[in-house]
């Protein structure tokens, strides 16, 4: 049971992310960074809120090129809430990329249902990313994707599945990042299928070559938590298959 220090402690950040939220609120989103935004919805992509793992400001950095223009981004894993427990289905980072992306399509992938943050823009899906029919599903439905972001139960057989699976439904030139390296849930460590973790799979060029194109570029970003994989565009990758774009 909470002690009075813990509640009153889980009351004060109430209170501060309140605060924050009512007063970004008030500056327009296309002013907004990416943090920010992180910061007031309460996602551990941000500064503030949780590990503070800081992800939002590469983010910033990487997305934007596309901040304006109609891409499809899709992100797997939804909610983050470790101080409340709460029940809440609103995704924190969902509600981040729709405010930050002017014009994208937003994809999001969850074992648990968070239906009622589907709009015009926002796309929802419940499913098992250790389940590669049911991330097929959306990709049939998106048609590609110019981000994928994993962000869910981060256990090394998963990132896998998912990685063999939607790699190939991202765009030449499209980015597939996978947060958290550094860290898989004991547990489900154990309990799924063995596979080799995830920040080895990348440092394995035959495994590389083994998802669906030739020669994808992968950086390690934040200290090796955050592994990046750019898809190379098409000519590159027609190029370092010996193929050429008119035999393609
Ligand atoms: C780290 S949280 C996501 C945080 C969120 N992206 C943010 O930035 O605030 C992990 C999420 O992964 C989801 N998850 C866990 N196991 C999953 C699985 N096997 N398939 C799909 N989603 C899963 C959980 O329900 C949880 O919402």
């Amino acid at each position: 049971m909470a002690t009075r220090d813990q509640l009153g402690i889980r009351a004060r950040r109430k209170l501060t992310r309140v605060v924050r939220r009512t007063l970004a609120h008030l500056t327009p989103h296309r002013r907004r960074s990416l943090t920010s935004l992180a910061n007031c919805y309460g996602s551990d992509k941000g500064t503030a809120v949780g590990e503070r793992h800081g992800y939002s400001r590469e983010y910033e950095g990487l997305f934007s090129p596309l901040r304006h223009r109609p891409i499809t981004i899709l992100e797997i894993g939804l909610r983050f809430d470790p101080y409340y427990r709460s029940t809440s289905r609103i995704s924190p980072s969902l509600a981040m990329w729709r405010d930050w992306f002017s014009s994208a399509h937003i994809y999001g992938f969850d074992i648990n249902d968070f239906s009622a943050m589907s709009g015009e823009r926002i796309h929802i899906f419940q499913g098992d990313q250790g389940n590669a029919a049911q991330l097929l599903d959306v990709a049939l439905h998106a048609g590609s994707f110019d981000i994928v972001i994993d962000d869910g139960s981060h256990a090394s057989f998963h990132q896998r599945v998912t990685l063999e699976t939607l790699f190939r439904h991202v765009r030449p030139e499209g980015l597939y990042i996978v947060e958290d390296l550094h860290w898989q849930p004991p547990d489900l460590e154990t309990m799924l299928p063995r596979t080799p973790r995830m920040i080895e799979l990348l440092r394995d060029e035959r495994f590389l070559n083994g998802i669906g194109v030739a020669a994808p570029a992968v950086e390690l970003r934040m200290n090796g938590k955050l592994g990046v994989i750019r898809k190379p565009a098409a000519e590159a990758a027609m190029a370092s298959s010996g193929r050429t774009l008119s035999q393609a």
